[in-house]
């Protein structure tokens, strides 16, 4: 017999069915009858086990039923009376009469409950047993509608002809400011890899390379120092488009997330259609920061405050009176600010963007440049010499010789976004494996140390001081 998912059974009304799932919750009613709530992927239904009516084997079998049991259940879908109807459960206007059990797994007494929420519960231990705190109602469905979101971002970009493109993990360092994981390499000695803190580089050379509309349901590495809202790796909707002026990019961004919460989550109102539209100079005078909370009641689980953040500034100085750019080296110059370049660098505006949704930011981008000369210019201020432009950009700056496009591009963050969808108060919850706020994986016990003969073959000598 094929099995059936339990989500079907209301469908199948008087038929004999196998379904297979965990054992939810067990209620024993006197010796003759045990309800089984059996859950599996696509939800809960009642299984009613009446012993008189089973093989004494099936009988005994049932005896030795614990929660988290693996098991594979026959029996016929009954319609329950009108009484017996359970309004919370989508299943519940049936139930199943079971007259066949198969154990195909015990399992002993998770270290938490699995029929509960497990929010209240320490986060080291439901980390350390992450596949069973995913076995929740809550994290299944935040990790199902994280799927969704994903799923909905790849047809949308395909529907205005983007191709997804994988880049690599293993490259070379890109200047994004946040310090990058380091891979060092087997097979040259004393050389690394390092993990894309995003990929920048890559997607505005998938430009240069003619497929004008680039994306990638990108995962990003970067080891600094972690928040609710941060990771040490995280995903992003990386995309760039060729041909386009900043308008572009934010009419189209703005749509598909119009769209998005039209589509997926019809209950939620965006409170200001087109998204209001700040200077990064007005956000800091008005809010003092550019990330501002625009919800009128923030205490609406379906309020959603979207805005945009223009101008920002595009070098900021550093304590020790080091110049560095405020996003990253690749932004272009904001077209009315061109002329300041030499004279005030300081006061130019990159024309780059922020789209941020009640108080975080979901995203960032610019407007790319796509000259040479204008690119070493950059670098120049920004106190990078041609020996050290060469060594580390050589490859943006050729490839800009060679007929690039003018180019821009925007990174909105996954996992924010489903944090705010879902209305969790930090991102490990919509992350499937997450890391603590340490960066440790509990479960895996990673980092960990390796043996001295790995170490040997990436020609690792250590020099850790034991505190
Ligand atoms: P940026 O560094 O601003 O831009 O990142 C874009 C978006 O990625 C998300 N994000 C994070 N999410 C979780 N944990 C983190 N540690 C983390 N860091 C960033 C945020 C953020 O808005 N290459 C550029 C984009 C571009 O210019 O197109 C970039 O990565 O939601």
């Amino acid at each position: 017999m094929q099995r059936t998912w339990i989500e079907e059974t209301t469908e199948k009304i008087g038929e004999t069915v196998r379904l297979n799932g965990w054992v939810h919750r067990l209620r024993k009613m006197g010796d003759k009858l045990v309800f089984v709530d059996l859950r599996d992927g696509s939800g809960l239904c009642q299984v009613v086990f009446y012993k008189p009516d089973l093989d004494e084997e099936t009988a005994a079998r049932v005896d030795e039923l614990k929660p988290e049991f693996v098991i594979q259940v026959e029996g016929i879908v009954n319609k329950r009376s009108e009484k017996q109807v359970n309004a919370d459960l989508p299943t519940g206007t049936v139930e199943i009469g079971a007259s066949g059990l198969t154990v195909l797994n015990t399992a002993l007494t998770p270290p938490f409950e699995i029929d509960k929420d497990s929010s209240a519960v320490n986060e080291e231990l439901r980390l350390k047993y992450r596949y069973l705190d995913l076995r929740t109602e809550r994290m299944q469905r935040n990790i199902r509608m994280r799927d969704e979101i994903v799923q909905f971002f790849r047809n949308y970009m395909h529907e205005n002809r983007f191709i997804e493109i994988e880049t690599p993990i293993l490259m070379k360092g890109t200047p994004e400011g946040a310090r990058e994981f380091v891979v060092p390499s087997r097979l040259h000695a004393g050389k690394f890899y390092v993990l894309p803190q995003s990929p920048q580089q890559f997607k505005q050379l998938s430009m240069v390379a003619g497929f004008e509309r680039y994306f990638q349901i990108a995962r990003c590495f970067r080891d600094e120092d972690q928040r609710g809202d941060r990771q040490p790796e995280f995903t992003q909707l990386d995309f760039e488009m060729s041909f386009v002026e900043r308008e572009d990019v934010l009419s189209y961004t703005e749509e598909m997330f119009i769209k998005l919460v039209e589509t997926l989550f019809p209950e939620k109102r965006i409170s200001s259609k087109p998204f209001p539209r700040f200077t990064h100079a007005e956000a800091m005078e008005k809010f003092g920061t550019d990330k501002p909370d625009l919800r009128e009641n923030k205490d609406d689980p379906n309020e959603l405050a979207f805005g945009w953040i223009v101008d920002f500034p595009m070098f900021e100085t550093l304590e020790d009176g080091t110049i560095q750019s405020q996003h990253h080296p690749f932004c272009s110059i904001h077209p009315e600010d061109m002329e300041k370049l030499d004279s005030d660098p300081m006061s130019v505006r990159a024309d780059a963007y922020d789209l941020f949704l009640n108080g975080y930011e979901l995203s960032s981008g610019s407007i790319r440049i796509h000259e040479r000369e204008m690119q070493k210019k950059i670098f120049d201020i920004l106190g990078i010499d041609d020996e050290e432009q060469e060594a580390r950009f050589g490859h943006m700056l050729d490839a800009f010789t060679y007929g690039a496009p003018p180019h821009g591009g925007f990174a909105p963050g996954i996992d924010r976004i489903v944090m705010l969808m879902a209305g969790e108060p930090n991102i490990r919850e919509v992350i499937p494996f997450p890391k603590t706020g340490d960066a440790r994986d509990p479960m895996m016990d990673a980092p960990s140390t390796l043996e001295q003969r790995r170490l040997d073959d990436v020609h690792i000598k250590l020099d850790v001081k034991n505190d």
